[in-house]
């Protein structure tokens, strides 16, 4: 079998710090919450939770619908751990698995698949939404939610302050970096309609601007290094991430400057779709 490196694993953004993430767990939330209202189903049998992270949402799946079996799934070790530690407290029934999304089978038919960003970490959606889509029988629901940042400022000035944020206006970090973080995973919302219409019974599809009211010293900065940033934070040395970190601070307070009343809004643009097969 093949070993991934951790280097290779920070490059698919595949090392995770839980404690960071959860930072904004109100924020992130929301939009999981969202995505889950729109679930027609009354009584799914089998709910898979794909990329599950810390565990949290899954836990609230499993209180939503209380006779299903609800399965978390994970790449990440840290993610796995931390969800089963906190395991306590909610009804229902879940278990977790280790597993990856680019070719993860389930060991039971489900009912549900469900996945709050995560599939902005995965390439190739014209085989992975179809792959997931032919694992529902009839009846089935397939729920996702990715965040549209590949084109938000944030994300722009996470990649020119890599590619030109070194001294003298170099690029920092290897071009095998650089090259990882410039790809753009998620499509627009009509690919995924394209995709999923013909075999729909139910199909909706919808993007929402949060504004996500934070506080604190470089929001924004907070907030990315709990997610996107990482594999750049880990791709760089030392020395190289000083220098980014500080080059992107600069640029980011310049883009997201906190207000008077100690807020920084953080606009965040998200792309939904839940469809249930014919
Ligand atoms: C932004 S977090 C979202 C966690 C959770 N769904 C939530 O809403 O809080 C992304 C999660 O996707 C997982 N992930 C990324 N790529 C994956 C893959 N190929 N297979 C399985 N999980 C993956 C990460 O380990 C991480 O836990």
């Amino acid at each position: 079998m093949t070993q991934t490196t951790p280097h290779q694993r920070d490059l698919a953004g595949e090392s995770w710090n839980p404690g960071q993430y959860l930072k904004f767990a109100d924020h992130r939330l929301r939009p999981a919450l969202d995505l889950m209202g729109r679930i027609p189903l009354e009584d799914p049998q089998v709910i898979y939770d794909l990329g599950c992270g810390s565990g949290n949402v899954t836990r609230l799946l499993a209180d939503r619908w209380r006779d299903a079996d609800v399965v978390g799934m994970d790449n990440s070790p840290e993610m796995l751990e931390r969800a089963a530690a906190d395991a306590d407290g909610y009804g229902g029934n879940v278990r977790w698995q280790t597993g990856d999304l680019a070719n993860w089978q389930p060991d039971r038919e489900p009912s549900v698949l469900y996945s709050n960003a995560v599939i902005q970490w995965v390439p190739d959606h014209d085989e992975l939404v179809p792959r997931l889509w032919d694992l529902l029988p009839p009846g089935g629901c397939l729920a996702v939610q990715a965040p549209l940042s590949w084109d938000m400022r944030s994300h722009h000035l996470m990649r020119e302050a890599l590619a030109d944020g070194g001294p003298d206006g170099r690029a920092l970090g290897s071009r095998e970096l650089r090259t990882a973080v410039g790809n753009r995973w998620v499509q627009d919302p009509d690919f995924y309609y394209d995709l999923l219409a013909p075999q729909s019974a139910h199909l909706d599809v919808w993007t929402t601007e949060y504004q996500h009211v934070l506080t604190g010293d470089d929001a924004v900065l907070e907030w990315v290094t709990g997610t996107g940033l990482r594999p750049i934070l880990n791709g760089l040395d030392d020395g190289e991430r000083e220098i980014y970190l500080e080059e992107y601070r600069r640029r980011l307070n310049a883009e997201y400057p906190k207000r008077a009343d100690g807020v920084t809004l953080y606009p965040f643009r998200r792309l939904f779709f839940v469809a249930v097969r014919k």
